[in-house]
């Protein structure tokens, strides 16, 4: 069969397959849902409250810290992390060159200045080769990001930053329950910012984000920043935000965490089967990880060919995506930091080649089945 045929014929052979359909994980727990849902409009308490409080103590014991504080979205975890870590005007901050644009703007949502550093070809993740001469008088924090739901090389990154007597706080947006032995993420740095956006892995139905920390007095600090700054009614300790999390996302969220391990296992399958029948297809993989070190938020291949292989997928009916088409530093947004293109060349040539497949804990054999033969039929151009 010609590789326009098999094109066809895939195209009319099935629905099409949807980068990751979100809604799945609500139709597979939904009489649970329901009764969340109903358990909080009954109760009469919307914002900051039980649900939140139950929420908070859960997510610490799951990720294996003693505090957690829910927010509003992942960014402001990050920006009132970095507050609280007395981050502010004058300062830099150390962050990936390759990420979600997120990381960088809450580093500039505090008043600091990002100061990238080049990532890692193999892993897409903060080198920490790179990471001592990025080192100055000024820097405060520096903020690995365990991209696509794969562990950054945080011990390593963790002592650097102790020799210079930085903090780090880990941006685990992408890596719900992902593992180092028995240590999970967001226990493996001074604090971790999470969102629950979502498509995340753990996902609520609207915006909602976290900190979690051992450092209980950074905690509290979030806990007041939150929420105008207010330890009590119509006092105001400091210039604080709202950034409160409300019931209904964290009875959500209470709901789906029982299952998070389940679904992460799921998408390691999914995983797995693309490494085994797409090696050799044309696409480069990403490398696998120990067990438990990689999530799988994402899927990303690489290819120098990445329009062509796009538009023979799309053609099949499979959705793909780019994480991320343009890295923070040449957005028109960063253009006042001066950091010309050809700076960070790992980063640059990711962003030019990264393509990200369908995966999610929903997607069917079927499913996989075809972006495997679409992929197979790419590699025939
Ligand atoms: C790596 C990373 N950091 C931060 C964020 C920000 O989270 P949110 O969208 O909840 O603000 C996201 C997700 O969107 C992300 O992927």
């Amino acid at each position: 069969m010609t590789a326009l045929r098999e094109h066809a014929a895939l195209t009319s052979a099935g629905p099409r397959v949807a980068f990751l359909d979100v809604g799945a994980a609500t139709r597979e727990i939904r009489s649970e849902l329901g009764e969340a849902l109903a358990r909080v409009m009954a109760s009469g308490w919307y914002v900051l409250g039980p649900e939140v409080e139950a929420f908070e103590a859960e997510w610490a014991a799951f990720v294996g810290t003693r505090g957690c504080v829910g927010v509003g979205n992942g960014l402001d975890a990050l920006t009132l992390a970095l507050r609280a870590m007395g981050v502010g005007p004058g300062d830099e901050v150390i962050v990936p060159g390759h990420t979600f644009v997120a990381t960088w703007l809450a580093v500039t949502a505090a008043g600091a200045r990002p100061v990238p550093v080049d990532v890692d070809p193999a892993t897409a993740n903060m080198d920490p080769q790179n990471l001592e001469a990025a080192i100055t008088p000024r820097t405060k924090v520096v903020v690995p990001v365990h991209l696509y739901g794969r562990l950054a090389r945080i011990d390593d990154i963790v002592a650097i930053a102790r020799r210079h007597g930085l903090r780090v706080l880990e941006d685990a947006a992408q890596a719900h329950g992902a593992r180092i032995g028995g240590r999970r993420a967001g226990s493996l740095a001074d604090a971790a910012a999470w969102s629950f956006y979502p498509a995340k892995n753990l996902g609520a139905i609207g915006d909602a984000g976290a900190v979690t920390s051992d450092d209980t007095e950074l905690v509290d600090r979030v806990r007041l920043l939150r929420n105008y700054g207010s330890p009590r009614r119509y006092e105001h300790e400091i210039a604080g935000v709202n950034s409160r999390l409300d019931e209904i996302q964290a009875a959500v969220l209470r709901t789906k965490l029982p299952h998070l391990d389940e679904w992460n296992s799921r998408r390691l399958r999914v995983a797995q089967t693309y490494l085994r029948e797409l090696a050799g297809l044309g696409l480069e993989l990403p490398a696998p990880a120990p067990a438990g070190e990689h999530v799988w938020h994402v899927f990303a291949a690489r290819t120098d060919r990445r329009d062509a292989v796009r538009r023979v997928l799309a053609a099949a009916g499979i959705e793909t995506l780019i994480h991320y088409p343009t890295p923070p530093h040449l957005q028109p947004g960063y253009a006042g930091l001066g950091i010309p293109a050809g700076t960070l060349p790992v980063s640059e040539a990711i962003s030019r080649e990264a393509l990200s497949l369908p995966i999610g804990p929903h997607l069917t054999a079927e499913d996989v089945a075809r972006v495997v033969v679409a992929v197979a039929a790419a590699g025939t151009r």
